[in-house]
């Protein structure tokens, strides 16, 4: 089977999925978090290199309080503290992207502490995408590269693709090969604007809460019949 190296998701529909059933927002994104379990599990099943979790946008910030809180001061920080050392037994190497200035301080540590924890591991690299967004990704490799400007290490006509590349989050690994985004929606919704450029999307009406390792396999199964041509003929 042609599997992908890195697969990529956009974990959407968790408010959706709660509406349905009249229960609050956060029902959902509590039983969206047995759906990132399941998905774990099955990535170390197929051997999937790396996965990327769209967690938490730039954009989400602006949702309500209380939802904010729950996502990233309950959901999150509680993932962190109860399951580390289960995903450290299991392998898994631990990698957060995002503008984590904005988290507070002893959540910052606690993340550190995991990736450290978590280094050395070979098996999956789960990335976890936290007060992120693609844009500023962008605008913080253009950021370091003005700096490198600034202190004469570089030169602005210098600049090429790869150095752009060099600076995005993820850099030193495959870009995705497969992006997934549940709920119905197309969009990419200020995702990994740069590394998406040849990824193939796959969008699944399947709510996340629902979305399982029956689901992952039906998208894996899709993949293989894609043709991935890089814009050569
Ligand atoms: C995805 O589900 C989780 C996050 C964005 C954090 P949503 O909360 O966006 O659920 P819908 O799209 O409103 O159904
Ligand atoms: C994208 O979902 C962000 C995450 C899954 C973390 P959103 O629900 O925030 O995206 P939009 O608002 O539908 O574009
Ligand atoms: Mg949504």
């Amino acid at each position: 089977m042609k599997l992908p190296r890195h697969i990529a998701i956009i974990m959407d529909g968790n408010g959706r999925w709660a509406s349905k059933r009249n229960l609050p927002r956060v029902a959902g994104h509590k039983i969206g978090a047995d759906s990132v379990r399941a998905v774990i599990k099955a990535c170390l099943e197929k051997e999937i290199e790396i996965l990327t979790l769209f967690a938490f946008s730039t954009e989400n910030w602006e949702r309500p309080k209380e939802e904010v809180n729950y996502l990233i001061g309950h959901l999150f920080i509680r993932a962190l503290e109860d399951e580390i050392d289960e995903l450290h037994k299991n392998g898994i190497q631990l990698l957060v992207i995002g503008d984590i200035q904005r988290l507070d301080a002893k959540l910052r540590q606690k993340i550190l502490d995991a990736e450290k924890l978590t280094a050395n591991n070979s098996k999956l690299k789960l990335v976890i995408a936290l007060s992120y967004s693609g844009r500023w990704d962008i605008t913080q490799a253009v950021r370091s590269l003005c700096f490198e400007i600034e202190t004469g290490k570089i030169s602005a006509e210098d600049i090429t693709d790869k150095m752009v590349h060099d600076h995005i989050c993820l850099h030193d690994l495959p870009e995705p090969d497969l992006l997934i985004r549940t709920s119905g929606e197309q969009r990419i919704s200020n995702f990994m604007l740069w590394q998406l450029a040849y990824t193939e999307l796959y969008f699944t009406d399947t709510l996340w809460p629902d979305f399982r390792k029956k689901a992952l396999f039906e998208a894996l199964d899709v993949y293989e019949g894609r043709c991935r041509r890089f814009g050569k003929c």
